[in-house]
């Protein structure tokens, strides 16, 4: 195949949604019409159970699990589908908002009873900020919900889209009667049989039909005649270009777990999403239809077994082909490197292969020479944008616990800390580190990963910060960053980029920061 043809065929997205919509049902039920599992209940849940013993136990567990579960590959209709995964639970928000540089558009699935919700909210945001296209889907409608209607408006209103249904349901619930397609012009009945194939999709081209009445009955008939009427009144056409810029989202009505809707999603989605896009580096913007390989880190896993230290790099294809044992450059670190058993995904393995395509997701074993954003070329110097760091939730110094083990725990930090596990803050005044995170759960989990992958110990101590700002100390006034930096030296501090952090100590004291030197900019994530 021509390597265009490989790039135009691929689709590489990820799939969004606040816990328990339905995210790890969907997947399943898409790598099941990709025939790439044979049966359901393959893809195990990778959230954090409810009620759990140890919500930490279940942090470890999650580890495991989201290996396998990183990047699910499968082919469908002549498509490579590269599913990324994207956790919902807020302690891996990072982690999710991190995957969303490397993914080429979305679906977003949203509880038809719960609506709208907390993380949904947050992902899309980035999505919108970035102007990825986003699909949505909203899901259990065998469940009594909201109103059709009354959730379109929740999306548009709380997720800022602009949405236009591609299909629509009949009823809902215990009433639930199938799915109108509007995008194919046909209806899908609901038996509740999860084991349902397309062969039972029937083509209404006229809604005016009087088999449409025989089919649904008169009621449920005149209802849909009547909404779709609303419909094409109310929302735009639907328009693949404004999709494709992010201005406009299509939405799908259905139930992931009786497999219903699915495959139609599916369909749309493989004919209408699109193949990777180019990307903006630091020097210029990079296609991916380029000759030459280029591409970054989004991601790194360490391996569960201490006993092999090495970790998983995820690195996206941008442009060219990756080649196993050709040498490439690694940017920040000015070396060449040359990978022997770069891994593919599939949904149920991964495989060493020789060649992969923009869109592709290579796993690369790595003894710590990676860390997340970092880019490779075959040669040209330039790196990728967009992995920021957010400022985290929680801080806390970290202590050495075993004085004789200075060395391993240092190393052990600034290796959990490019896997972006957390982020390190090393006080100017006193070089004490402090550890920010995005859930209290993470300082479990460094001190337990710190003991048994590193042998160090380490104990935390609390400290009052509220916020991280990052300070732009390039575009101020130079008198005035003195004097801020005298005033408060006690406050400052550097994060593992040697970029300035402000650490406020409360929401108070950064207003009053702010307003006291008006030249200096303060922002709440590491790039500016
Ligand atoms: P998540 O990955 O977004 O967190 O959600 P997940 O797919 O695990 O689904 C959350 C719960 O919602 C699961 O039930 C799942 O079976 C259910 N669910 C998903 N899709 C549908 C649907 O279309 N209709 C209905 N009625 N339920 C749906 P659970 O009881 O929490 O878990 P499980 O014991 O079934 O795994």
């Amino acid at each position: 195949m021509k390597f265009l043809d490989e790039i135009n065929r691929r689709r590489t997205f990820g799939i969004v949604s606040h816990p328990d919509a339905g995210k790890t049902t969907l997947t399943e039920k898409l790598l099941l019409f990709g025939g790439a599992i044979q049966e359901a209940g393959a893809v195990k849940s990778n959230k954090i159970k409810k009620g759990a013993t140890s919500d930490f136990m279940e942090i470890e567990r999650q580890r495991g699990i989201s290996v396998a579960t990183s990047v699910l590959g499968f082919e469908y209709r002549e498509n490579k589908i590269n599913i990324l995964d994207t956790p919902g639970h807020k302690d891996f928000a990072e982690d999710t908002f991190r995957t969303l540089t490397a993914v080429d558009s979305v679906i977003v699935v949203v509880d038809v009873a719960k609506g709208v919700e907390e993380q949904t909210e947050k992902l899309v945001k980035v999505c919108r900020m970035r102007n990825i296209p986003m699909i949505v889907f909203i899901n259990k409608l065998d469940r009594e919900g909201k109103d059709a209607f009354e959730l379109l408006d929740e999306i548009e209103q709380k997720l800022e889209l602009k949405v236009t249904p591609l299909s629509f349901p009949i009823g809902m619930g215990y009433d639930f009667k199938g799915i109108y397609n509007i995008y194919e012009k046909n209806i899908n009945l609901f038996t509740g049989d999860p084991r349902k194939d397309i062969e039972d999709t029937i083509e209404i081209n006229d809604l005016a039909t009087p088999e449409l009445d025989q089919l649904i009955g008169d009621i449920s008939a005149e209802t849909l005649r009547e909404e779709i009427d609303l419909v094409e009144g109310v929302y735009p056409e639907f328009d693949i270009d404004a999709y494709k810029n992010g201005k406009l989202q299509p939405v799908f009505f259905g139930s992931a777990l009786n497999n219903f809707g699915v495959r139609e999603l599916l369909d749309c989605f493989v004919d209408i999403a699109p193949s990777p896009r180019s990307k903006m580096s630091d020097t210029r913007e990079v296609n991916p239809t380029e000759d030459k390989f280029t591409g970054f880190v989004f991601k790194i896993h360490a391996n569960m077994d201490p006993r092999h230290r090495d970790r998983l790099a995820f690195v996206k294809v941008v442009s060219g082909q990756f080649e196993r044992n050709k040498p490439y450059l690694h940017v920040r670190l000015d070396k060449s490197l040359k990978f022997s058993s770069p891994n593919a995904f599939f949904a149920e393995k991964k495989q060493v292969v020789d060649k992969m395509y923009p869109g592709d997701i290579v796993g690369l074993h790595d003894t710590g020479n990676f860390k997340i954003g970092d880019t490779l070329t075959e040669g040209e110097p330039l790196m990728y944008k967009g992995i920021p760091s957010f400022s985290p939730e929680h801080f806390r110094y970290i202590n050495n616990a075993d004085p004789m083990k200075a060395k391993q725990l240092n190393k052990g930090i600034s290796q959990l800390m490019d896997e972006g596990v957390a982020q390190l803050f090393t006080l100017d005044l006193n070089n004490r580190k402090i550890i920010g995170t995005v859930g209290a759960l993470q300082y479990e989990v460094i001190q337990y990963r710190l003991e048994h992958e590193y042998g160090a110990k380490c104990s935390y101590e609390n400290v009052n910060v509220h916020k991280a700002c990052w300070v732009d100390e390039n575009n101020a006034n130079q008198e005035e960053l003195k004097e801020f930096k005298r005033v408060k030296a006690k406050y400052l501090a550097r994060d593992k980029q040697n970029q300035l952090v402000f650490l406020a100590d409360s929401a108070f004291s950064l207003q009053m920061t702010q307003s006291k030197y008006p030249s200096l900019k303060f922002y709440f994530t590491s790039e500016f």
